[in-house]
């Protein structure tokens, strides 16, 4: 087993205790409650265990100026053990009731936990229907690196990103990529103001003074990359040749800047499919919102979300996070750098093949840096904790590892290995592990020193 699967097969042994010791679990199978967590080591309350969602349907209300959203979730899921009670993650919010397949259940709040027991155990296997009336003023959730994710309220509606947390603050959920599911939105807003979710837009309709939206995200999703972002928006839609439905909603505001930049959309949806194969959703588009104080932009699925209007990179980054984060997700949030690595160096590639620097020039321009910055700090398969998700060595020596990788195994093998990625993996989940191993699977080469040093080691590498 080369060193890299070592290491990570040991690592993975952590999360199992933390949750056991957070949740005060014990044997939970044997005692039939879902733990209060998936495992994740950075953020071990997130998700929980003993079932599955396969899919939820979510019929909201947000009134913008008393920023109060009242909410019916309905979740299909499976027991993937027995259960005489589960959890959902909710943080904030008030909960009027919750039924199980029908009937009234018991539930309490323990922090971002919905404990739900239902009136009868449920068997392993079991295919069952949660349905959960909430209200309340959402709030976002502030991150380990001091960022905001979640509902946030803007001043014409609410900025609603969820990377890596925030999804809970406005849906009852499971809330941890390695359970993905297909979404229906509906969602009501104040006459004027348009609510832009995830997919394709099944239909709109005004009375007294309200419009309904309703939205379907009939691929399988992460819940981090759920929204239903709410503000005053120009809208424009259109098919692309690949048939592709288009939805772009775009704050007055913005508008101007933004249109150079949307413009291209659809050129680099095409060029990013004849790199990393068919694009993998029915839908795109972009939310370009007003809202300065939030300071990122988020891949929300089918449709990126921005706080201002984006420049080319950007768009080439969140466009390329389609592909790789969403349709190819995360099983814990320690794998990080297979999102932001990846969409990096998607931008790379774009300039290289645009008349800019060629990803040569990116890479050394990086490596000049001196052993102390911070591109330096930690190695990007191993940030160490949920502060360090979206830092520096996560995006750019995450881009640098697959420089090394392409330099290592020729472009033509490079590109392969980065649509294998895409294709095997579409609508499912990858580990850093498993892409290792299709890189060596794919060359016949031993990659493991590779992928050590860039990958696993601390402090800055030699050049090879
Ligand atoms: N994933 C986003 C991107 O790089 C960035 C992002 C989302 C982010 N949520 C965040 C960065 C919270 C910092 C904090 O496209
Ligand atoms: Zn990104």
């Amino acid at each position: 087993m080369p060193a890299v699967l070592r290491r990570k097969a040991l690592l993975a042994a952590v999360p199992v205790t933390v949750t056991a010791l957070l949740a005060g679990a014990g044997p939970a199978v044997a005692h039939g409650t879902g733990s209060a967590g998936v495992g994740d080591p950075y953020f071990p309350l997130a998700g929980n265990g003993g079932y599955e969602v396969g899919h939820y349907d979510l019929t909201l209300r947000y009134d913008t100026g008393s920023r109060r959203l009242e909410g019916r979730a309905i979740l299909t899921a499976r027991a993937t053990q027995r259960l005489t009670r589960f959890d959902l993650d909710l943080k904030g919010l008030k909960v009027a009731s919750v039924t199980v397949d029908h009937a009234k259940a018991d539930f309490r709040r323990s922090g971002q936990e919905l404990v739900v027991t239902p009136r009868r155990a449920l068997r392993p296997g079991r295919a069952f229907r949660v349905t959960v009336d909430y209200h309340g003023a959402p709030k976002p959730v502030t991150d380990p690196d001091g960022s905001a994710d979640g509902w946030i309220p803007t001043d014409d509606g609410a900025f609603v990103a969820g990377e890596p947390q925030g999804a809970m603050t406005w849906f009852p959920v499971n809330n941890h990529p390695t359970d993905k599911a297909t979404y229906d939105f509906t969602v009501t807003v104040p006459k004027g103001r348009t609510a832009v979710a995830n997919g394709v837009l099944l239909g709109q309709r005004t009375a007294h003074g309200r419009t309904t939206f309703r939205w379907r995200a009939a691929e399988p999703m992460a819940a981090y990359l759920a929204t239903v972002t709410v503000g005053t928006f120009k809208v424009e839609r259109y098919t692309t040749r690949d048939g592709v439905e288009v939805y772009n909603a775009v704050d007055p505001r913005e508008a101007r800047a933004a249109a150079p930049v949307l413009r291209k959309l659809p050129e680099v949806l095409a060029w990013e499919s004849g790199l990393f194969g068919p694009y993998p959703f029915r839908a795109a588009g972009a939310i370009v919102d007003h809202a300065p104080d939030v300071g990122y932009a988020l891949e929300t699925q089918t449709r990126p979300l921005y706080d201002s209007a984006p420049d080319l990179a950007t768009l080439v980054h969140e466009s390329a996070h389609q592909w790789f984060g969403d349709s190819v997700s995360l099983t814990t949030w320690k794998d990080i750098w297979l999102n932001e690595g990846f969409a990096t160096y998607a931008e790379w590639l774009y300039d290289e093949q645009h008349g800019g620097d060629t990803a040569q020039k990116s890479f050394d321009t990086l490596y000049a840096r001196p052993a102390s910055d911070e591109l330096w700090a930690f190695p990007p398969a191993d940030p160490g904790s949920g502060a360090n998700i979206f830092g520096t060595p996560v995006y750019a020596r995450g881009a640098m590892v697959l420089h090394e990788l392409r330099r290592a195994v020729g472009d033509k093998t490079f590109l392969r290995i980065l649509r294998a990625w895409a294709t095997k993996h579409r609508d499912g989940h990858g580990t850093t592990a498993q892409f290792v191993k299709l890189a060596e699977a794919t060359t016949g080469k031993r990659l493991d020193g590779l992928f050590q040093t860039w990958l696993f080691t601390e402090g800055k590498p030699r050049r090879a």
